[in-house]
């Protein structure tokens, strides 16, 4: 039988099906039997439908072994679809036929089990429907950005993960020996979309980064989606009026376009349609001066982490974007401030709630002796970054970009404690299997 005889699930439920045969092939949600009868929930990628079959018109055989498929066993049904006021959505598919295409094993899953092994479970964990709906809202969401992208005349590019630079710092890359010299997973696309801004000037890329960082928190992964943007000719106003529009945009169409996912997640899509532009915004200096009214023990120059970021943001509904840190606390190609020495053009967006940064962007230096200033104070090989440095000695403009955390993203947008069920493999420090 080929593909085109089998209907979605959910084609149960078109008003046109009542009394008609379908047939239909998935997975077992759950299964019992009583008295003759057997109920079943069949779940595939549209939807889940209840099956009833009954042991004198189905035969002994192929009841009992309908009975006997287990949870998450494969199995293909014909039957009629009919009312059932009892039945979840008020149609079930009485069944003529059962196939049991592979009754499985039971099923390691339940409920009341540890975090730890349902992450060591993960790769059956993820059939559940609560993991269903992250991870259509997560596709949801990167549909959204690519034809933001495509609107805005932004070009996909595809920078290597393989790389010869540590770009965010030394100390956190993965470093590994490519035929005897030394290479890194890449940290950030970054420097290789800031060469590919001078032919196309507006670029983005969706790669993973790499992060060697033993930091075991809510919101660190070592490997994460950075979906990276550069933008030629624009300033930090420029750049936050892009990001500010760009995630409106993007949060008001996955709520648009997945409400019942969003709703099931305990994010009713009503409040990510309520978050509109403008967010508010803070100057770092000015952050420290509220962080020490608060009572925290910061001067300038002091690293905002987790615990600032979320005093700083726990009040509030709307994003933040913090701007002008100071130059010393971040990356080395950041466009110093004219009028202030001591900062960048840059600015992180904080989600709201405590949720922290999302996005890192700034305005990237256009100066050669300043890039090889701050090379030189991080302890870099200069020579490693020639080829960068040359993007300034042909046809240099001002630019600027970002990167977002796509993994911070939902981990907000869906308020999860934990970064990790934002994406179905997790890799932490303690962990890269299965
Ligand atoms: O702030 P980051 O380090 O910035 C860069 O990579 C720049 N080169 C981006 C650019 O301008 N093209 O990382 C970007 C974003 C952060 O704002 C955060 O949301 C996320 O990536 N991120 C992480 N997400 C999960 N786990 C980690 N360990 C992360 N580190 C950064
Ligand atoms: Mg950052």
């Amino acid at each position: 039988m080929s593909a085109t005889d089998y209907a979605p699930v959910t084609r149960a439920f078109a008003p046109d099906a009542l009394g008609t045969t379908v047939r239909l092939r998935g997975w077992v949600l759950r299964t019992r039997s009583s008295g003759g009868i057997l109920f079943l929930l069949l779940r595939d990628r549209t939807g889940i439908v209840q099956v009833t079959g009954r042991r004198d018109e189905l035969g002994d055989d192929a009841f009992t072994a309908a009975e006997h498929a287990q949870i998450e066993g494969s199995l293909a049904v014909e039957g009629t679809v009919v009312e059932d006021r009892r039945a979840p959505d008020g149609r079930e598919v009485r069944a003529k036929r059962i196939d049991v295409i592979d009754a499985g094993e039971p099923f390691p899953i339940f409920t009341d089990q540890t975090e730890e092994f349902l992450l060591d479970q993960r790769h059956l964990a993820i059939r559940s429907q609560e993991n269903v709906a992250i991870f259509r809202v997560k596709a949801e969401t990167l549909r959204a950005f690519r034809e933001f992208f495509d609107r805005e005349e932004i070009v996909e590019m595809t920078p290597p993960i393989l790389t010869g630079n540590a770009a965010e710092g030394g100390a956190e890359a993965f470093r590994f020996d490519y035929f005897g010299r030394p290479g890194y997973l890449s940290q950030t696309a970054q420097l290789y979309l800031e060469a590919l801004l001078f032919p196309h000037e507006r670029v983005y890329a969706l790669t993973p980064s790499f992060r060697a960082e033993k930091s075991r928190t809510p919101r660190h992964l070592t490997e994460f989606l950075n979906l990276e943007v550069e933008l030629a000719w624009c300033d930090l106003e420029g750049l936050i009026d892009f990001i500010e529009r760009m995630t409106v945009d993007v949060l008001h169409a996955v709520a648009e376009r997945r409400p019942k996912e969003l709703q099931a997640l305990g994010r009713p899509p009503q409040e990510l349609l309520a978050i509109r532009a403008p967010f508010d915004r803070l100057r770092y200096a000015d952050a420290i001066d509220r962080l020490q009214k608060l009572g925290f023990h910061v001067d300038f120059g002091s690293d905002l982490g987790t615990a600032e970021e979320r005093a700083l943001t726990l009040e509030s509904t709307t994003p933040l974007f913090v701007t002008h840190y100071p130059r010393a606390l971040k990356a080395f190609y950041m466009l110093q401030s004219r009028d202030d020495p001591r900062t960048v053009e840059a600015t992180d967006l904080l989600g709201p709630e405590g949720y922290g940064e999302i996005v890192g962007a700034s305005c990237r230096e256009t100066d050669i002796a300043r890039l090889k200033e701050r090379l030189g104070q991080i302890g870099a090989n200069t020579e490693e970054y020639e080829w960068y440095l040359d993007l300034r000695r042909h046809g240099n403009i001002p630019h600027a970009g970002f990167g977002l955390g796509v993994e911070r993203l939902i981990r907000w947008m869906l308020r999860r404690e934990h970064i990790r069920d934002a994406t179905p493999f997790p890799r932490t420090p303690s962990r890269n299997t299965p």
